[in-house]
């Protein structure tokens, strides 16, 4: 197995009296895809916002690459979240995109306004970037007039503008239609593939995981409650409570 390029240790994430993240360890390797999965509120979303530095947290630390966060980073010391960003993706459940831009200024944005690209050459790479998300005919299009789809491509290739290390998502599949699944699959596969991305990816769906994913780790009240490959759990959880999640009698 490479070396982590993610190390979650003892994570602790409290909302007001409420803890949602309970000293969650885990480590990922360079090149995998994994998915976590579990019930809605089982803190998923929170997990992922917390390794991304958009939500500080109370307890343990987060390295992704070479950022560094832990409780009070947020607050202190903006430098490893600039780290964390160069090296990390992330694409939202509602894409986020710039809405008064184009899909090819979405892409260009922060190759010339955060990392300084020249705009001619960061227009010719984003240019690229959405003819392998499949979206070359719509370059010019605003937000407002695409697809959830196509949206949600064109904030994948805004986060591969960055060239990041990691790529996180947040429900990818929720707008999507069903027949519409298989072919992010196809992409994120073949994306995966080509840029070495490791990829970590929330979904409530376990069918998809299994799809994608070489691991799934399965989020219940906080706590990791399952960790292998995702048709092992699907095939045999260890946990009552997987099973539950999963709709399988006990
Ligand atoms: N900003 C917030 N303020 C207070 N509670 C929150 C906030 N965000 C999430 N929570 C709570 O944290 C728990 C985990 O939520 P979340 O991470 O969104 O779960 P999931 O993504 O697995 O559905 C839920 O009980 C949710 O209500
Ligand atoms: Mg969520």
């Amino acid at each position: 197995m490479s070396a982590p390029v993610i190390e979650v240790t003892k994570i602790v994430k409290r909302y007001g009296e409420r803890t949602v993240l309970r000293e969650i360890s885990f480590e990922i390797a360079a090149g995998q895809a994994v998915a976590l999965v579990g019930p809605s509120g089982g803190g998923k979303s929170t997990m992922l916002r917390c390794m991304i530095g958009l939500e500080p947290f109370e307890g343990g630390s987060v390295r992704v690459a070479d950022a560094h966060l832990a409780p009070g980073t947020l607050r202190k010391n903006a430098a490893p979240l600039k780290v964390l960003h160069a090296q990390a993706g992330m694409v939202f459940q509602q894409w986020h995109l710039f809405p008064h831009r184009t899909a090819l200024e979405n892409v260009c944005e922060a190759p010339i306004h955060v990392r300084g690209d020249a705009p001619e050459k960061a227009r010719a790479r984003a240019s690229e970037l959405l003819a392998k998300v499949g979206l070359s005919h719509r370059e010019s299009a605003m937000p407002r007039s695409m697809s959830g789809g196509e949206q949600q491509r064109c904030a994948i290739a805004r986060a591969l503008a960055m060239d990041p290390k990691v790529l996180f998502m947040d429900e990818p599949t929720s707008a999507l239609d069903p027949q519409r699944v298989g072919d992010l699959v196809e992409l994120l596969d073949q994306l995966t593939e080509e840029a070495k991305l490791t990829l970590v990816i929330v979904t409530h769906e376990m069918r998809f995981a299994e799809k994608l994913c070489d691991r799934a780790l399965v989020l219940y009240e906080g706590n990791v409650i399952e960790d292998g490959a995702p048709g092992e759990v699907l095939a045999s959880p260890k946990d009552s409570r997987t099973r539950a999640f999963l709709g399988l009698e006990d």
